[in-house]
């Protein structure tokens, strides 16, 4: 068992402005919920330079805050080689953003990389990129982004202590 001031944990797709800032943001309402913000840490980033200092996707902003979790505040930036340190896990949303984060994981790195949804309790183990299609893929960022920050948050409580 593990104990220690915050855990910290970073989100992570290609982008950083549709799957991984709603995974930010619904993470980081759930901890509030449960009155853990002084023990968890959330942050995202993305693979990709294209986005940084960008808010998220207007789809992903309108879909989320639908279901009560605001996100316009968060703006993109690139995954650095430091988050390897400086984070306990690093959730990777697909596995192509699982490879670019193996490749650019310095080899003492301390950090956890995996992939987000196998703390979900579904299925399906990547969030489909919503980024060319409609609406409906927005929706299914958040069902399955819902579902597994509440498993992330289960194994967190669990594995820290909290
Ligand atoms: P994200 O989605 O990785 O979930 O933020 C994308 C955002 C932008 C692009 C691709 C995916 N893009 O090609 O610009």
């Amino acid at each position: 068992m593990n104990s220690k001031q915050q855990v910290t944990v970073l989100m992570v797709c290609l982008g950083n402005i549709c799957r991984s800032p709603t995974a930010h943001g619904v993470f980081e309402s759930l901890i509030a919920q449960q009155d853990l913000d002084s023990h968890i840490l959330v942050d995202s980033a993305g693979t990709a330079a294209y986005h940084i200092g960008n808010p998220p996707d207007e789809r992903s902003v309108v879909a989320a805050r639908s279901r009560g979790y605001e996100l316009s505040h968060l703006r993109a930036r690139q995954v650095q080689p430091e988050d390897f340190y400086q984070f306990d896990y690093i959730l990777a949303m697909d596995k192509e953003n699982l490879r670019n984060l193996r490749k650019v994981q310095p080899q003492d790195a301390s950090a956890q990389v995996r992939m987000f949804l196998e703390f979900g309790q579904t299925t399906v183990s990547e969030v489909p990129d919503p980024y060319y299609g409609g609406t409906a893929g927005f929706e299914q960022v958040l069902d399955l982004v819902e579902n597994a920050s509440t498993g992330l948050l289960m194994h967190i409580r669990k594995e820290w202590q909290l």
